[in-house]
Parts: C-alpha cells; sequence; structure tokens
C-alpha cells in the first residue's frame, strides 16, 4: 500500500466589506499613507463592523465558501480546527459552534492558538490526523477578528491589523503530494514583546485592567521585527537545504502577512525571485491565523498539481516556522 499523505484539496476565503484605508486612519491618528505604505507595504484592511458578530462570523462564511466550491457535503467532514487568537469567548472553543452552523454534525472540534503561527501550526495538526490514516476530512479554519482587541488610538498597531479568513480541507493522497515536511519553532523569551496584558489568568479583568487599556494589543514593533525578519528566513531557508529543493525548485513562497519587509528579507535569504512571492498584505493588512489560507485562495488559480510551496509564519509568544508542501490539484 502507498504511503498517505495530507493534502490541500479545496480553500475558501472570506473578508468583510468595510475597508479601512491608510487615508481614513489618518484622520483617526497621527500617521499618514507614506508611511504606512514604505514601512508595512499596507493600503488598506477590511474590518467587521457588526458589534454583534464575532470571529465565528467569518469562520462559518470562509468555510461555507469552501463547501460550496468543493461541492462537499459538511457531513463527511471528521475534524474542524480553527486557528484562532481571538475567539468568540473564553472557555467554550468557537470551533464547536463553528462546525454546527456549518453542517459539520459528525466531526468533532476545537481551537489552536500561537498567535500569528496559528495556522501554520495547524497545518502540522491537520497533515498528521489525516497521515494517521484516522481521519479523512479535515476542515482548517484560519480566522480573526483583530479589530476586537486594537487600540485604535494606539498608531503603532492599529495600522497593521485586520480582519479575515480562510479555510482550506485536508485529505489523504497516495501520489505523494500534500505536506511534505516542516520545522516548527517557539521561543517564550518573546511573552512581553506582543501581547494582550489582561484579561487571562495571570492578570483577570478588572475595571482598572479597562480603564488602562490593557485588553488591547501591545507590540513593541522594533524587537518583533527583528526576531520575525531573522527566524522566518532561517526556517525556510533550512527547510529548502534538508529537502534538497533550490530557489528554481520552489514555485512559491507563500507567508504570513505582516510586514511586506519581513516577507521580502525571507524571500532574499531563499534566493527566491520575487514573481514567486505570493503578496496580499496590500489589501488586507495582517490578519494573524487568516493571512495563510487568504493568500491561497487569492493566488489558487495560478498553482499547479505538483508545485512546491514553501509556507512560512512568525508571531507572537514567539511561534514560527516553515512547511513544506506540494500543491495536489489544477483549478478548474
Ligand atoms: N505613523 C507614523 N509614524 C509612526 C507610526 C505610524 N503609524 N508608528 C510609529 N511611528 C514613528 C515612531 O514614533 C518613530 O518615530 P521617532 O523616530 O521619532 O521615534 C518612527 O516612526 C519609527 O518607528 P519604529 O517603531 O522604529 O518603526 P519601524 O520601522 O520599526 O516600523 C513597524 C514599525 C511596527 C511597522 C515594524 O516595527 C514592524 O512591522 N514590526 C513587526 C510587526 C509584526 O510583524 N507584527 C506581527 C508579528 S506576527
Amino acid at each position: 500500500m502507498s504511503k498517505i499523505t495530507a493534502a490541500i484539496t479545496a480553500v475558501g476565503k472570506y473578508v468583510p466589506e468595510f475597508v479601512l484605508t491608510n487615508e481614513l486612519l489618518e484622520t483617526m491618528v497621527d500617521t499618514n499613507d507614506e508611511w504606512i505604505t514604505s514601512r508595512t507595504g499596507i493600503k488598506e484592511r477590511r474590518i467587521l463592523k457588526d458589534a454583534d458578530k464575532g470571529t465565528s462570523y467569518l469562520a462559518i462564511k470562509a468555510a461555507e465558501d469552501l463547501i460550496k466550491s468543493a461541492g462537499i457535503n459538511p457531513e463527511e467532514i471528521d475534524v474542524v480546527l480553527l486557528a484562532t487568537a481571538t475567539p468568540d469567548q473564553p472557555v467554550a472553543a468557537t470551533a464547536v459552534y463553528v462546525a454546527t452552523q456549518i453542517g459539520a454534525v459528525n466531526a468533532f472540534a476545537y481551537d489552536l492558538q500561537a498567535a500569528c503561527s496559528s495556522f501554520l501550526y495547524g497545518m502540522s495538526t491537520a497533515a498528521a490526523y489525516v497521515e494517521s490514516g484516522r481521519y479523512k476530512k479535515v476542515l482548517l479554519i484560519g480566522a480573526d477578528k483583530m479589530s476586537s482587541i486594537i487600540d485604535y488610538k494606539d498608531r503603532a498597531t492599529c495600522i497593521i491589523f485586520g480582519d479575515g479568513a480562510g479555510a482550506v480541507l485536508f485529505e489523504p493522497n497516495t501520489e505523494g503530494l500534500g505536506f511534505q515536511d516542516e520545522l516548527l519553532r517557539s521561543d517564550g523569551i518573546g511573552r512581553d514583546f506582543l501581547r494582550i496584558e489582561a484579561g487571562g489568568s495571570l492578570m483577570p479583568a478588572t475595571i482598572e485592567t479597562v480603564e488602562q487599556g490593557k485588553h488591547f494589543v501591545y507590540q513593541d514593533g522594533k524587537t518583533v521585527f527583528k526576531y520575525a525578519v531573522s527566524n522566518m528566513a532561517d526556517v525556510s531557508a533550512r527547510i529548502m537545504e534538508k529537502n534538497n529543493l533550490s530557489h528554481d525548485d520552489v514555485n512559491w513562497l507563500v507567508a504570513h502577512q505582516a510586514n511586506r519587509r519581513i516577507i521580502d528579507a525571507t524571500a532574499n535569504r531563499m534566493g527566491v525571485d520575487e514573481s514567486k512571492v505570493l503578496i496580499n498584505i496590500e489589501r488586507y493588512g495582517n490578519t494573524t491565523s487568516a493571512t495563510l489560507p487568504l493568500v491561497l485562495a487569492d493566488f489558487e488559480h495560478l498553482f499547479k498539481k505538483g508545485d512546491n510551496i514553501i509556507f512560512a509564519a512568525f508571531g507572537g509568544g514567539f511561534t514560527w516556522g516553515s512547511i513544506y508542501l506540494k500543491w495536489a490539484y489544477n483549478k478548474n
């Protein structure tokens, strides 16, 4: 019997309608389009304006898009994993609600949280479930309503983040396509540089924590940037070496969209041509768990069966890593 690999067989996406442009941000905080564009590559982001809708709304929409385009029966889905740093609520996993809403009534579901690396780590988990032979359809969704944890008076963070969701389906493959290898890392040194200080077990919510703005994302951008550049580039170059891939062998770089300069530095280190570096940060900003599947959804039409794709991500914690995957289908 040939070895089972875990292949991505379908993708889906959803971004909310409201567009927060750099020009609009100029009216909210002391910033300007030139600064944001040159430092980050971001022009606009999407924001979920409805106060009564959480991350589950984005996740459900992305999953429904996948289900519709792939023409699958949701009752056949075995597992629903939701990569997110902004669950609807603490305790009750958002993935469970999402699974029920999309009709995945035979699945079990749970959330995965590793900041901006949540989706990358989720790919490892989803692939392992499929490779084990125990599950045949694993739905991995990356969704974040970042606007729910951003202080729109803090120009260090509000220019970066946006809301969105993407989804992929992992299924068994016997042609050797799909998931090939991974290099996943983490280092607790990062805990203080990118975080929400209050609201967890270490500092539960009080009137004071709310008044002091401790429920918003805080980021030491310079330090995060330094670690992101060196670590993301390092694992991406190493996974190529480990798998004897030259820059010509790599068809696409699908990197976490946090900052255009971090992605370019990673591509440089890998020696990969600019034309292979997939970028949509200018339209969505950093959507945390949703960046990788949103790139897949936006560029799916370019991928050919057998293409070598290197995924890379870096996030709070710190968490980071790289995954090597062979694309398994031609669209249409
Ligand atoms: N608009 C205009 N000026 C701004 C600004 C803004 N939105 N934010 C900061 N500045 C100012 C700073 O006050 C500083 O001014 P000063 O030199 O007078 O003190 C200057 O611009 C440079 O700030 P700095 O923070 O050093 O900028 P930077 O080049 O490091 O870029 C980030 C800031 C946030 C874009 C960058 O550090 C970054 O992308 N970091 C990583 C972010 C990331 O990837 N996060 C998610 C990880 S998953």
